[in-house]
């Protein structure tokens, strides 16, 4: 169903990002050379890339036209994060919005997109088939969230990370923990391995164990309950009170003996799983360093606060839920090249024809034509 007159090219909006802690853009001057190469017409606001390091003059360079304000004057644009509802207001009736929505029970989001008509896709919810892994802007968020942790825990630490003979003596190799080892988790092992870490994992998925030993860290069996936590569409299913009351039993001693623990555990779209009480934080040593990338979620960690770096008797607490952010270039970069995959393919000669069902169209359109696709994520509420 083509969103603009039969033939005309479809006109893509890259536009400022509305959120002042927002330094990423929905697409790199590399997306603008690529959907201008498809046929279609790239408009960009001035400015639009400047916290990613791209200037305005290299979106020129690619094909772009710049503007002020081209909310009015596109069929698609590519977002970062949800955009203002005055910026939805402004769009063509039938437009679309391609981005991070955060749609899990955001009624008023949804309410502003069916007021003009708009279709969306919500990255959050692309299916995990092997078709969308080149558009999986979660995933790589995610790996540069993983990354970025470790750094920030490296530099916070009052250890080495790794083991290191000097004349002085030999210096045993700091011990991080990283709890869940999905993409963030796996590249938080790899960059504490490479720094020299022994690195101890906690995931609920058994499937994870190999993984994690592939990049010699060592794998903590999930507690053996009778009621196991599944998974379902690659993600993690929630698992339940009795369940995590048993892992955090598990995770105590492991905790007392770490310099570093790197939380990264999620459900989607429900609150963050609660693996580190204050107790546990208590019996940690103090010069220990806890990185929290759940704490958006409500936390893997009950003291972490987001955006701050607080002492809790003795042990640094990073509630760190925007890395990515502070990696805008790249994160810019691969995010672009996530939004161009998924565009093209509904581009034919430059005109968008959206195939509603298309199985990977079908998961992650959230509205379309005036009406909600996904009423069980808009009305989930985010239980633990
Ligand atoms: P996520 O960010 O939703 O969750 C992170 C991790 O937390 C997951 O591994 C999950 O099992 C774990 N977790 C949940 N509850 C936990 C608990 N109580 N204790 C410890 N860990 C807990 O997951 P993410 O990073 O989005 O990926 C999940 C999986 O999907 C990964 O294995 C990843 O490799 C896979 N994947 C597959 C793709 C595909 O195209 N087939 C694409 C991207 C990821």
């Amino acid at each position: 169903m083509p969103l603009q007159s039969k033939g005309s090219p479809c006109t893509v909006l890259i536009p400022r990002e509305g959120q002042p802690n927002e330094l990423r853009v929905g697409g790199s001057p590399e997306t603008v050379r690529r959907l201008v190469g498809k046929g279609c017409s790239v408009l960009v606001e001035s400015g639009a890339g400047q916290s990613s390091g791209f200037s305005d003059e290299e979106y020129r360079s690619a094909g772009a036209a710049l503007l002020e304000n081209g909310w009015g004057h596109c069929q698609v644009a590519l977002c970062v994060g949800a955009p203002h509802p005055e910026c939805l207001e402004a769009m063509a009736m039938g437009a679309m919005v391609i981005g991070l929505l955060s749609p899990y029970g955001n009624q008023a989001l949804v309410h502003h997109l069916n007021r003009r008509k708009l279709s969306s896709v919500s990255l959050e919810l692309l299916p995990r088939i092997s078709r969308a892994q080149a558009m999986d802007a979660l995933s790589s968020q995610a790996n540069i969230a993983g990354y970025k942790a470790v750094l920030l825990a490296a530099a916070a630490l009052d250890r080495y990370f790794p083991m290191l003979m000097t004349a002085a003596g030999t210096v045993q190799p700091a011990r991080v923990l990283v709890m869940g080892a999905g993409v963030a988790g796996l590249q938080a092992v790899a960059t504490a391995r490479r720094l020299g870490a022994v690195v101890y994992v906690s995931d609920i998925r058994p499937a994870v164990k190999e993984q994690v030993e592939s990049l010699g860290a060592r794998f903590i069996e999930p507690p053996q309950v009778v009621e196991q936590p599944g998974e379902a569409n690659g993600y993690a299913q929630q698992a339940s009170a009795a369940f995590l009351e048993d892992q955090r039993n598990q995770l105590c001693e492991q905790l007392a003996m770490a310099d570093v623990a790197i939380c990264t555990a999620q459900v989607p779209g429900r609150q963050a799983p609660r693996l580190i009480t204050e107790a546990m934080v208590e019996r940690m040593r103090p010069g220990a360093v806890v990185v929290d990338l759940a704490v958006n979620q409500g936390g893997n960690c009950a003291a972490t606060v987001p955006g701050k770096t607080i002492d809790h008797k003795g042990v640094k607490l990073i509630g760190a839920g925007d890395l990515p952010c502070t990696v805008p270039n790249h994160a810019s970069s691969l995010y672009g090249r996530n939004l161009a995959a998924l565009l093209e393919q509904y581009l034919q000669d430059g005109v968008l024809h959206l195939d509603l069902q298309d199985p990977l169209l079908k998961d992650c359109l959230l509205t379309h034509n005036g009406h909600c696709h996904r009423d069980d994520i808009v009305h989930a509420s985010r239980s633990t």
